[in-house]
């Protein structure tokens, strides 16, 4: 009863066909439909296809160097696996649901393209093994090219950086004006927030790039294979070391969810800001029309959709690291179907990071800043009061009381409606006799800025020192450790030899 009405799931589901999997022997009766379609993962481990067929030739070179298969099987096997490849990339073969999921699809066209031989691809292999292997390899990519998006970001946040040294702001804490800084200084902020993130993923690089081929279903397997071999195949640093771990392990898709929640986390508060200021009551920024959408009613709307959606998706990221957490947290050793769950959510991530990361570039980018308005808003909201206090210090007054002083002359003005740098010297003297003339060049905008020259601070020569230091560190790329992509791997030629 309860299936039938679920029947509507399945109505663009044909059931001919189907069952195209790769066992069956030791059941008397077919799969139901609606348990086949709930199990199966074609539908979105399709996007594995390529690392399936790469892990399978790597596995094939290695058995046909054990001895395992013959060097004919093996050009054989290449030769079929190559020419998936080519008509899946072309259209001509199309990854279609009636395979339960993307090894099924992969071995069952191989079989039907050079049959005996197809039969042997998965000789001493198990479907654990191979999923641990694909979604290590997909994932393995996808953390160099988010690391590349990131770089993309910090080289353009570090070109705005160096032609806004001295462009004024107010820097803010609990959002109210505290102290002046400049454009660079807040920017450089983020700099070091995303650079923190590509060095996440460096390390999330290195921590799982050790390949899983050959630990079998769960116990590794009797014939004699060459992990180290098909390891190197495949850039890996070296095999794995326990084969139950092997295939259940996902602690590195936890890592990098994380990571990619906490790039997520860095750009949503980036965009917070900029919605801020880009709104009327800021205007420090103004966002390129090409990034900004309008209103289907009020016809004088701007609104800043793009960084609100970007800030919206990161509780989006945030959910899929918490699933995975939570998928993961009751599982016994080794494989069970719930590490199955690990793959949509962890596209989706990825795609959306990749995505946001790409859009905010491009709204940076177009973004004008309204420098004038920036430096207006820093001379206003007392942003000099810990300049006037120092001035004090300077002249002998201990800082505790020299910040009374200047608590008492915030008052005085807020009370006569003007700011501490417009008051006369009488004025200023009537509350302390040190004051003199040389006050108003001390807490000018100016000398506020450029007096800050501790590493770090916002004056613009210790920040040219800081903006050297950065271009050293992104002319210095880790990503030279060699890249291995999926794209370029053409180590197999047209005949199925290797090359
Ligand atoms: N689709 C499965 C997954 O993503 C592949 C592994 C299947 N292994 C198994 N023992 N059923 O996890």
């Amino acid at each position: 009863m309860l299936i039938s009405n679920l029947d509507f799931i399945l109505t663009d589901f044909k059931m001919e066909g189907i069952m195209a999997q790769l066992w069956g022997g030791r059941f008397t009766k077919e799969t139901d439909r609606l348990v086949y379609r709930f199990n199966a993962s074609i539908s979105f481990d399709k996007k594995l296809f390529k690392q399936d067929i790469e892990g399978s030739i790597a596995h094939v070179v290695m058995l046909a160097r054990q001895d395992i298969l013959t060097i004919e099987e093996k050009d054989a096997i290449i030769k079929g696996l190559a020419s998936i490849r080519e008509d899946v990339e072309s259209g001509k073969l199309e990854i279609t649901e009636e395979y339960e999921d993307i090894h099924s699809f992969v071995e069952a066209n191989l079989i039907r393209r050079i049959g005996e031989a197809g039969k042997k691809l998965h000789t001493g292999r198990s479907r654990n093994d191979q999923v641990a292997l694909d979604m290590r390899l997909y994932t393995r990519e996808e953390v160099l090219k988010t690391d590349l998006l990131l770089k993309e970001l910090l080289t353009d946040l570090l070109s705005i950086m160096e032609s806004n040294l001295e462009t004024y702001m107010p820097g803010f804490t609990h959002l109210q004006k505290a102290q002046p800084v400049t454009l660079a200084h807040h920017l450089g902020a983020y700099f070091e927030m995303f650079k923190r993130d590509r060095g996440r993923l460096k390390d999330i690089y290195a921590r799982m790039n050790y390949c899983p081929l050959g630990a079998g279903a769960l116990a590794g397997t009797t014939y004699p294979l060459d992990r180290h071999y098909s390891a190197s195949l495949l850039g890996f640093e070296a095999p794995t070391l326990n084969s139950m771990d092997s295939v259940s392990d996902r602690d590195y898709l936890i890592e990098f969810l994380s990571a990619l929640s906490t790039i997520m986390m860095h750009l949503s508060r980036f965009c917070e800001e900029i919605i801020l200021w880009n709104s009327n009551e800021y205007q420090f920024v103004e966002i390129d029309d090409t990034y900004s959408t309008g209103s289907s009613i009020m016809p004088q709307k701007k609104n800043p959709d793009i960084a609100e959606l970007i800030r919206g998706k990161t509780g989006r990221v945030y959910g899929a690291l918490i699933s995975l957490l939570t998928t993961m947290k009751g599982i016994p050793l080794a494989y069970n179907k719930d590490m199955q769950e690990d793959k949509e959510l962890t596209f989706d991530a990825i795609d959306t990071v990749k995505g946001c990361l790409a859009l905010f570039t491009g709204m940076l980018n177009t973004m004008k800043f309204h420098k004038e308005i920036m430096a207006q808003s820093a001379m206003n909201g007392f942003t000099n009061a810990t300049d006037a206090a120092d001035y004090l210090v300077n002249k002998g007054v201990p800082f505790r009381d020299a910040h009374g002083i200047i608590g008492k002359l915030v008052l005085y003005c807020i009370d006569k409606q003007t700011s501490i740098e417009k008051l006369t010297l009488n004025e200023l003297k009537e509350i302390s006799p040190v004051f003199d003339a040389d006050f108003y060049d001390a807490v000018s905008l100016k000398t506020c800025v450029e007096k800050r020259l501790t590493l770090g601070a916002p004056g613009p020569e210790i920040m040219k020192e800081v903006i050297g230091l950065e271009k050293e560190y992104l002319a210095d790329d880790w990503q030279n450790i060699g890249l291995y992509l999926t794209d370029d791997w053409q180590k197999y030629d047209k005949n199925g030899g290797l090359i």
